[in-house]
């Protein structure tokens, strides 16, 4: 595992709690939430399409260029692609369920990612690589960023009993909602597999990039940039 991807999973959410009424069953219901926290699941679900749209878009160009090329790196690729498409597919299926918004500047990312992911694997397949780089490292701290304030800012949704009486002390297991405990999960195990592409792509020479510094960096910023914007339009 590389020295990135280590930190980011350090800065991690321990691993979540599955099937949070596993034990109560249909016994507990949960308060509403506020009008911020609804406003924040939105925009994590419009952003998060957003750029697993701009991952799937990304792979698809590396893909094409590379593919044929260099065989050795065909199942690599097709294999980073797939989870990205599931990734997608995942996203847009929840924006569809919460009645999401998509960004309105879609059609922007689908051009503009499958842009840097051919222009990136036309510099040559290293290139493409740091590119992995950049792309999972912002992705990666921006899902971690997300788990965190999941964690931290739906602690106050009201639990009931199946007599409607608020439990003043609910247990781990009951504490989040299924909903908010099956975000939290999907986003913790999308987020590791992120980071999977980052070492994938740190062992097929992603450092041998030249200038491996100056490509990350600026495509950290389009990526930073991408977010930014996806939060809010
Ligand atoms: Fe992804
Ligand atoms: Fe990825």
């Amino acid at each position: 595992m590389s020295i990135v991807s280590k930190r980011l999973l350090s800065s991690a959410a321990p691993p979540l709690e599955a099937a949070a009424k596993k034990f109560y069953g249909d016994k507990v219901s949960y308060g509403s939430l506020s009008k911020a926290q609804k406003a924040f699941l939105d925009r994590v679900i419009r952003v998060d399409q957003a750029g697993e749209l701009g991952a799937n878009y990304i792979y698809f160009g590396q893909y094409t260029v590379l593919a044929t090329k260099y065989p050795h790196l065909k199942p690599v690729l097709q294999h980073m692609w797939d989870q990205e498409i599931h990734h997608h597919d995942t996203f847009n299926k929840l924006q569809t369920q919460r009645r999401v918004r998509p960004s309105i500047l879609t059609p922007l990312w689908k051009v503009g990612a499958f842009g840097i992911g051919v222009s990136t694997a036309l510099i040559g397949k290293e290139a493409a690589m740091a590119c992995t780089v950049a792309v999972e490292t912002v992705i990666g701290g921006h899902y971690n960023q997300q788990l965190r304030i999941l964690m931290n800012q739906y602690q106050d949704i009201p639990v009931y009993d199946e007599h409607g009486k608020e439990i003043a002390e609910p247990d781990m297991e009951i504490k989040d909602s299924p909903e908010l405990t099956s975000l939290k999960d999907l986003i913790s195990q999308f987020r590791d597999e992120e980071l999977e592409h980052l070492d994938t792509a740190i062992e097929h020479d992603a450092e041998k990039a030249v200038p491996y510094m100056l490509l990350t960096e600026a495509i950290k910023l389009v990526c930073k940039g991408a977010i930014w914007t996806a939060e809010r339009v």
